[in-house]
Parts: structure tokens; C-alpha cells; sequence
């Protein structure tokens, strides 16, 4: 029997370049196994004198002991390691915030325009729509605006070729409407408008909704009445509404209407320009030449037009001062409706 110390010496010595569980493992069935050394070892004892064997015997067993003490402290040391880089590697910071997704919201001009649509459809009017690219026909002509019509000069108008034009009103949409259905007619047609203009107040493309009403008996109460009503619904039962005579080529006679200014109630301030009043939208009886020039014979029916735009009433009913927020679509202003 070789010396047990030296066995000892060997077993610490490879014990010391052991890393790894898988390693520590393969290193114990070395030593301990069925196969092992020790167990090899005990066999040789039957060769040994009674005296010689059992004193072998004994530190064999030490050497055992010992063997499975180091390897269960180094195994136990090298499952925390393991342990441990495992976590650090899968290691998720529930701490860290997580990505916030904005949900959507409705562009404030759309809200309005949904609004508006919904007050009017209450009201009988149904909803229609018309190209953007527009005929200048049934952007002018159509509207009675002959060419060279100084009331081409109101609109700044984005040409595409000589007869063909962004629209600068939602008004072709009476036009196309009278030609397509059968008077008694309640609808309104929103849309997006292009007028060559860009300044603090002025946007290239912007929002109007056009209205129109058309039947045997249409007067100007019906139109004061139906535009009221709308006003009140869309600002405030309270709020003062004004019809002062205006131009229009379509329409005669025509009226603008006013109501009173929301932010000074009325008393005079910046927005109002020290009137009390706020400028809200066109409209008028539907001039004898829109109908004729649609086929129609202005005996027999009369109706009432108007028109008004988006932005402009939806900074009003927010109280927005810069026209361009609109369009800038900075999710900070978007977020606030
Ligand atoms: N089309 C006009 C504009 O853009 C607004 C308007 C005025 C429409 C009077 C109408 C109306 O229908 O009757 O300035």
C-alpha cells in the first residue's frame, strides 16, 4: 500500500484545478466511484497481513471522509458560482421603466368636424363630399364666378392647369349635390381646402364644412333658425348671434355671421379686436343663377348656403391662438384634446 498522505497531497492537488460542478463530479467518481480508487484500493486490502490491512483499512477511510467533505464544501462553492452568473446573465431590472405607448387620440380639428356633423345630422342634413382637385367649373364658374370676376381675387387659387384647380371652397359641393339629387335637399359637405396663403393666420390647406338646404319654401327664417340652433349647440345656448349683410357671388341677399366674443363676453378685447364680435361663417340665400346653372329652375324652389371653417372654430372652442399648432402635430399640443 502506497502512502495515504501522498494520496491525499494527489486527490487536493487535482481537486485545486477543478472548476466546475460537471468537473468537481467527474473528479468524485475518480476517487469514490464504484470503479474509483478507494474502491480499488479496499479490494487490494485481502492481500495485505490482518494487522496491515486494518490500519490501511482505517486510513483509507479517513481518506474517504475527508475526499467527500473537500468535494462537497468545492461543489457546493462551485453550484453558488454557477448559481450566480446564471442570475447576473438572466438578470432582468424590473426597476427599469418600461416603453409608454401613446395611445391615439383625434386631431382637434377632427373633433370638432365630428361634432359639427353630428349637430347637423341631428337636424335632418345628411353628408356628402366632393373632390379636392376640383373643376374650375364648379369651384367658380358653376357658383357665379365667371374668369375675371373680381370675386376670384377673394381666394388665392392653387391652378393645376387652366380649367382644373385645388378646390378654395367646399362650395362645388352644392353644385355637385343640385346636379346629382332631387330638391327637398338638407346636407353638408366637410372637407379639406387649398388657397395659395401662408402666414400666421393662413394655411395652404385647411378645413371648411359647407351646408345647404333646398326645398319649395326655404326662407332666410329657416336659415337664421337652422344656423342659431347650430351656434348654440356647438359654443353655448347664451352665446349672442349677429347676421350682418355681406357679398357672396353664390348667394344674394348674403349675410356673415357673427357671435359674441367668447373670451371678453362681448365687452372688447384682442380677439375680438374691440368689436365684441367674432366673425363665424358665410352664408346666404341661394343666388336664382347657382340654380339655373345647375339645371334647375328657380321658380319652382329656394334654398339657403353656408360655409365656415374648422380651425378657426375649433381655436375658438379651445382656445388656441397660433393657427400652425394645428398642423405642426407636436404630440405634447395633439395629446391635450
Ligand atoms: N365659400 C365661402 C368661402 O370660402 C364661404 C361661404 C359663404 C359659403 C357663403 C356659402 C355661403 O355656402 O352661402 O369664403
Amino acid at each position: 500500500m502506497e502512502d495515504p498522505s501522498r494520496l491525499t497531497r494527489e486527490f487536493l492537488e487535482e481537486l485545486g484545478t477543478k472548476k466546475t460542478v460537471g468537473e468537481i463530479e467527474e473528479l468524485r467518481v475518480k476517487y469514490l466511484g464504484k470503479k474509483g480508487t478507494v474502491t480499488e484500493k479496499l479490494k487490494s486490502l485481502a492481500r495485505l497481513a490482518p494487522d496491515e490491512r486494518r490500519e490501511a483499512g482505517r486510513l483509507l477511510n479517513d481518506f474517504k471522509a475527508l475526499a467527500e467533505r473537500e468535494l462537497a464544501l468545492k461543489k457546493e462553492d462551485a453550484r453558488r458560482r454557477e448559481l450566480a452568473s446564471k442570475l447576473a446573465s438572466e438578470a432582468i431590472d424590473v426597476s427599469l421603466p418600461g416603453i409608454f405607448r401613446r395611445p391615439g387620440r383625434l386631431h382637434p380639428v377632427t373633433l370638432v368636424m365630428s361634432e359639427i356633423i353630428r349637430i347637423f345630422t341631428g337636424m335632418g342634413f345628411t353628408v356628402e363630399e366632393g373632390p379636392e382637385v376640383e373643376l374650375d367649373h364648379y369651384n367658380f364658374e358653376a357658383l357665379n364666378i365667371p374668369k375675371e370676376h373680381p370675386a376670384r381675387d377673394m381666394q388665392d387659387t392653387f391652378y393645376i392647369s387652366s380649367d382644373i384647380v385645388l378646390r378654395t371652397h367646399t362650395s362645388p359641393v352644392q353644385v355637385r349635390v343640385l346636379e346629382k339629387k332631387k330638391p327637398p335637399l338638407r346636407f353638408i359637405a366637410p372637407g379639406k381646402v387649398y388657397r395659395c396663403d401662408a402666414d400666421v393666420s393662413h394655411t395652404p390647406m385647411f378645413h371648411q364644412i359647407e351646408g345647404m338646404m333646398v326645398g319649395e319654401n326655404v326662407t332666410f327664417a329657416n336659415l337664421k333658425a337652422v344656423l342659431e340652433a347650430f351656434l348654440h349647440k356647438v359654443f353655448s345656448p347664451q352665446v349672442p348671434v349677429r347676421f350682418r349683410p355681406s357679398y357672396f357671388p353664390f348667394t344674394e341677399p348674403s349675410a356673415e355671421v357673427d357671435i359674441g366674443c367668447i373670451f371678453c363676453g362681448g365687452a372688447g378685447c384682442g380677439i375680438c379686436k374691440g368689436t365684441g364680435w367674432i366673425e363665424i361663417l358665410g352664408s346666404g340665400m341661394v343666388n336664382p343663377r347657382v340654380f339655373e346653372l345647375a339645371g334647375l329652375d328657380p321658380r319652382n324652389i329656394s334654398g339657403f348656403a353656408f360655409g365656415m371653417g374648422m380651425e378657426r372654430i375649433a381655436m375658438l372652442k379651445y382656445g388656441i391662438d397660433d393657427l400652425r399648432l394645428f398642423f405642426e402635430n407636436d404630440i405634447r399640443f395633439l395629446g391635450q384634446f
